[in-house]
This record gives C-alpha cells, structure tokens and sequence, in this order.
C-alpha cells in the first residue's frame, strides 16, 4: 500500500474540509493515510477573541497532530496552509522548522510532495503560497509532483501549482473542488507507484 501523509493547518476550518476530501479519495484509492494538522501555535487570547477560529481549534483537540516523522513515514506527503499574506501560516512554517534533524539525515527525501491552500481571494496570492511549499519540498530533496493541466478538471481551478479553493464566497467545497482535489492526490500516489515500481501495467 502506499503510505500519504496528508499534513496540514487550518484556522476556520477550510484547509481543513480540503484535507478530509484528500485523505477519503486516497483512501478509496487503495493508500493507507495519515491525515495530520499542524498544531495551533498562537495565543489563546489571540484565537479566543475569534468565534470562529476557536471553535475550530476545540473541534481539533483529539484529532492527531502533525509530527515529522509523519513525513519520513510516507511515500507521498500532501502539505496544504491557508494563504497569509500570499505564504503560508506561521504555524506551519514552525512546523516545517521542526524537519531540520530528519532533513539532515536525509530522511526526507526521494518522496512525492504536493500541496494545496485556500484564500478568501481570488487572485490573493495562492500561487505564491503554493510556490513556497515547492521552494520546501526542493530543500527536502522531495520530488515536487504539480497537477499542471493534466487532466480537463484542472480549467475549473485553473492552477497548476497545486489546488487552490477560494473560500471568499463561503468555503464550502463544491463539486468542482471536489473534483481537483481527487485529482490532486490520484496523480500524485500514481507517480509514486510508479517511482517504486508498483505501478498497474
Ligand atoms: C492573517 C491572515 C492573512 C490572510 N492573508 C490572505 C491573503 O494574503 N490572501 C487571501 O486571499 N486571503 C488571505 N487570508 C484569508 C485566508 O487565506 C482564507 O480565509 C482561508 O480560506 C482560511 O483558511 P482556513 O479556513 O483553513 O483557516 C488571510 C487570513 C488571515 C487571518
């Protein structure tokens, strides 16, 4: 089987509905799956003072939380952040900055990697924040596995970066996001079963 690690941080919950569509379409796919998010890392006082943003964090207190070995564990990690200011979160940055000891020994590497976000906007920088997960998983050693336009699905986002869900308009994941998210994580546990030789001829 092979192994997804899907890692990622939500603040209202949006990335977070993108990265339970990956982790059931991988599943449904044949792959055993880690779905992980990046713990909150700001104040109480800070996501305290935000219905929303603390209502998301209590939902996640029993959920399992991201560890690095989570990504030395995988054949394919799928690493997705809220755009903030066109990069990601602070508090996936931080848990980036946690690699350092299994990157050193080089245990990172030779894996599949792609990513995904969500902004309020359409042009708000979801290309940049995509890029800045690439910029990562070429430091990592990982191999760097875009959806570009491979499939017609990909007209309706229109990113080749990665997925991208503009959520400006409410955030629920439509059918259309549906369908590039499916297509996302298909893609990328195919090239890795064809990288190890697993492949279906
Ligand atoms: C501090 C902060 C910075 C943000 N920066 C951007 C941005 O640069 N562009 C954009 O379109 N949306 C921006 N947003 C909106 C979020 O990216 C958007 O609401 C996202 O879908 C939230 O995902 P979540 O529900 O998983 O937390 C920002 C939100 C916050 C709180």
């Amino acid at each position: 089987m092979t192994k997804v690690a899907i890692v990622y941080y939500s603040s209202y919950g949006s990335t977070h509905a993108m990265a339970q569509r990956l982790a059931e379409t991988a599943e449904k796919r044949g792959a055993e799956v880690r779905l992980r998010h990046v713990k909150e890392t700001a104040p109480a006082e800070a996501y305290g003072a935000q219905e929303a943003w603390k209502a998301h964090v209590d939902a996640m207190a029993d959920e399992p939380v991201a560890a690095p070995e989570d990504l030395e564990w995988a054949d394919v990690v799928v690493m997705g952040s809220p755009t903030r200011y066109g990069h990601v979160t602070s508090q996936m940055q931080g848990f980036i900055d946690t690699l350092g000891p299994l990157w050193s020994e080089g245990k990172l590497a030779d894996k599949v990697y792609t990513a995904f976000t969500s902004s309020q906007t359409k042009h708000g920088g979801q290309e940049t924040t995509l890029q800045a997960f690439h910029t990562t998983f070429a430091h990592l050693g990982g191999i760097i596995v875009p959806p570009g336009y491979t499939d017609p699905v990909k007209f309706t986002d229109g990113n080749p970066y990665g997925v991208g869900k503009v959520t400006g308009a409410g955030g629920d994941l439509d059918d259309d996001d549906h369908a590039v998210l499916d297509h996302l994580v298909t893609r990328a546990i195919t090239i890795a079963e064809r990288l190890n030789g697993s492949a279906a001829a």
